[in-house]
């Protein structure tokens, strides 16, 4: 178990080990928010290739932040991203996407109901140089989501809830990434929709060895699917655990009610 000592601080040595190496992603005292606000603070984190890491906390904690600060959605005021040993940091979104292999699944809906299910996941392909790429990647992705594929030509407003999500994230495969980011993959999501999210987030990381990091209010999910859960309270790492352990982590109540591990 790691746990946050005096200054709330769980220190990155620590996170390595719990990453069972030197991680593939890797932050490093991150400082970032929005404008001159800051909202993480001295923010470190590891994660293997291959494997899946699970931030949660409270609302406004800062979860999003973290998945915004290594896209490039927020403002980084010092500190480190590196993937793979590269430095990242400053990188453009586009750039990240492009070079870096980062790709970033939203939270809330961001299917288009009036294209076809074939048009919505070309989309994820609109930074490649070649249309013709895009549409061979497109097929193998179907290829292997037969519930898109039996609807590909349909517009994507007649698929179920779940279905959209799946699409969503089958979308970010497009570009072929290491690494996806996902924020809130069940929300809104009835009980058998969040399973058949989980099972396509299960494939991507065991079959097809993405590295994930998402963000899940649905603590018990998120954390019973993922290697290393974090907790984030107030913008700072509190407490990071095998996430099997963390869910059956008793102080986990304490720490959802916004109080910090100290
Ligand atoms: N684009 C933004 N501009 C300014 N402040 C933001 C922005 N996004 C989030 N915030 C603020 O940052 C804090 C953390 O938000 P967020 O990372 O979304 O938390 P969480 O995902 O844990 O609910 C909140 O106080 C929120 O109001
Ligand atoms: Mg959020």
């Amino acid at each position: 178990m790691v746990e946050a000592q005096n200054a709330n601080r769980v220190r990155p040595a620590d996170l390595d080990e719990l990453a069972g190496g030197e991680g593939f992603v890797a932050i490093d005292d991150l400082h970032a928010g929005y404008g001159r606000m800051h909202i993480l603070h001295d923010f470190s984190l590891r994660i293997a290739r291959g494997q899946s890491l699970c931030l949660v906390g409270p609302n406004g904690a800062g979860k999003s932040t973290v998945l915004n600060a290594i896209y490039g959605f927020a403002k980084i005021f010092s500190g480190a991203i590196t993937l793979g040993g590269r430095d990242v940091t400053t990188l453009s979104a586009s750039a990240k996407l492009k070079a870096a292999r980062i790709a970033y699944v939203l939270q809330g809906d961001s299917v288009f109901p009036d294209m076809t299910v074939e048009e919505n996941l070309l989309m994820g392909g609109y930074l490649l140089e070649h249309r013709a790429q895009a549409r061979t990647v497109a097929e193998a992705v179907l290829d292997s989501y037969p519930a898109l594929q039996a609807r590909r030509s349909e517009n994507a407003r007649v698929l179920s809830g779940g279905e959209r999500r799946v699409l969503e994230i089958s979308r970010a495969l497009i570009m072929d990434p290491d690494v996806i980011l996902i924020d809130e993959p069940s929300i809104g999501l009835e009980p058998r929709a969040i399973d058949m999210v989980f099972e396509t987030l299960r494939d991507l990381r065991d079959e097809r060895g993405k590295t994930l990091i998402l963000v899940e209010q649905n603590a018990r999910k998120g954390l019973s699917f993922a290697d290393v859960g974090y907790v984030l309270a107030a913008g700072r790492l509190v407490k990071a655990e095998p996430g099997g352990e963390l869910l059956d982590d008793p102080e986990m109540g304490r720490l959802f009610l916004g109080g910090r591990a100290s």
